[in-house]
């Protein structure tokens, strides 16, 4: 099969569909590796480092569609990319077709077969091409809310593994799972103090039974909340709704128990946020302050550590990529379920249900 890896021309974004490493999988196993110039520089792999690995190089974006069986990337496909989408080829990246009809319609008319990253799904229901951007984003979390805790940048002035003499910083998690357990992890590492709360009592046990004593598990309800957002200087909001909107645990009133410069993380900013002042930023302006705490807001986490995050993402991608590209769509698709749950919009047909009810389409469209 021919592999086409496409520089990611959407704003801001600085990861790239495959490493060299993978190149040299693909090309170990007679495929062809066409990768556009310049595509990974942002992630720190370089044209000659693709070439040593066995690609070859395209000058151009159109070269690489035109050229290639199966497109291998990072973000959905923008305007600019609709019309070089090849009938029959293989588009393999994240899509998230619920948020943009307009794709959605584009990528049904290119007759292209667009596999998302974001419904790969393992048996356990466990969405193992999404985990590794939660693992980022998780350690990210509190990297950047130990920063936004110094007082030049408006927070409270604690240092979260405190000194001999002085009390460690206390951070609140939000969700025990793949984000608030890294963080959790990363704050305990730290020295930080840690309250880590769920609902999901086979989590609390989980963590119970892997962390350090200065990790502390609740059960999160309305009440503990309350009491801990008054002694925690920094709080990460980790939880996940699957396919709902984050409920809002911490709402605007509370904001007014806390101290100020107390720094709030909401990493699920991405489903709307589990704070009612959670509105979206970017790593340019990636903070604002309500009432005296500073919100980080930022939807897109790991697009600020490109190298770590194509790495992450390439590792869990790449068995995939050699399945489609050994066996062809349909043979890796019928004997790898996982696979198949990736399969959105085949030569035409949405095939995954989520899409048309998300537009309220009748399923005869499909
Ligand atoms: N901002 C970013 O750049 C970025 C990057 C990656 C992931 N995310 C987002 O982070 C969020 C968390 O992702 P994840 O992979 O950790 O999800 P996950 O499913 O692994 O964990 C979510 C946890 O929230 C818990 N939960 C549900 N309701 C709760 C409640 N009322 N109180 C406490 N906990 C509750 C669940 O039991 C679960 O353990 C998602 O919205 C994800 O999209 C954002």
């Amino acid at each position: 099969m021919i592999v086409g890896v496409p520089k990611e021309i959407k704003n801001n974004e600085s990861r790239v569909g495959m490493t060299p490493a993978g190149v040299f999988e693909l090309v170990k196993n007679n495929h062809t590796v066409y990768v556009q110039s310049g595509a990974g520089e942002g992630s720190g792999f370089f044209n000659q480092d693709y070439q040593r690995a066995g690609a070859t190089i395209l000058d151009t974006i159109g070269q690489v569609y035109a050229m290639s069986d199966m497109i291998v990337k990072v973000k959905e496909p923008i305007p600019q990319e609709y019309s070089l989408i090849q009938k029959g080829q293989i588009v393999f990246t994240y899509f998230h077709f619920a948020s943009s009809e307009a794709l959605t319609q584009a990528m049904i008319q290119s007759k292209s077969i667009c596999i998302a990253y974001e419904t790969v799904e393992d048996s356990d229901g466990s969405l193992p091409l999404l985990t590794p951007m939660s693992e980022v984003a998780g350690r990210m979390a509190i990297q950047q809310g130990a920063k936004y805790l110094e007082k030049p940048v408006k927070g409270k002035g604690v240092l979260l593994g405190g000194v001999p003499g002085v009390s460690p910083g206390r951070v609140l998690v939000l969700g025990a799972g793949t984000v608030g357990i890294q963080a959790a992890k990363m704050a305990a590492g730290l020295g930080a103090q840690v309250t880590i709360l769920d609902v999901n009592m086979k989590k609390l046990r989980y963590v119970n039974d892997i962390m350090p004593s200065h990790v502390i598990t609740e059960f999160s309800n309305e009440f503990n909340i309350r009491k801990h957002i008054k002694t925690h200087d920094l709080i990460i909001g980790g939880v996940l709704l699957k396919g709902a909107k984050a409920p809002n645990l911490i709402t605007r009133d509370m904001l007014k128990d806390m101290h100020p410069g107390t720094v709030i993380v909401d990493v699920a900013v991405d489903q709307g946020g589990c704070v009612e002042t959670t509105k979206p930023t970017t790593h340019e302006n990636p903070t604002y302050i309500i009432d005296d705490v500073v919100h980080y807001c930022v939807a897109n986490m790991p697009g600020a550590v490109p190298y770590t995050s194509t790495v992450a993402l390439t590792n869990v991608t790449l068995p995939y990529v050699l399945k489609l590209a050994n066996m062809g769509w349909r043979s890796a698709c019928n004997l790898d379920k996982s696979l198949a749950k990736g399969l959105n919009i085949v030569e035409g047909e949405v095939v995954y249900k989520e899409i048309i009810e998300a537009f309220h389409w009748e399923p005869a469209v499909a």
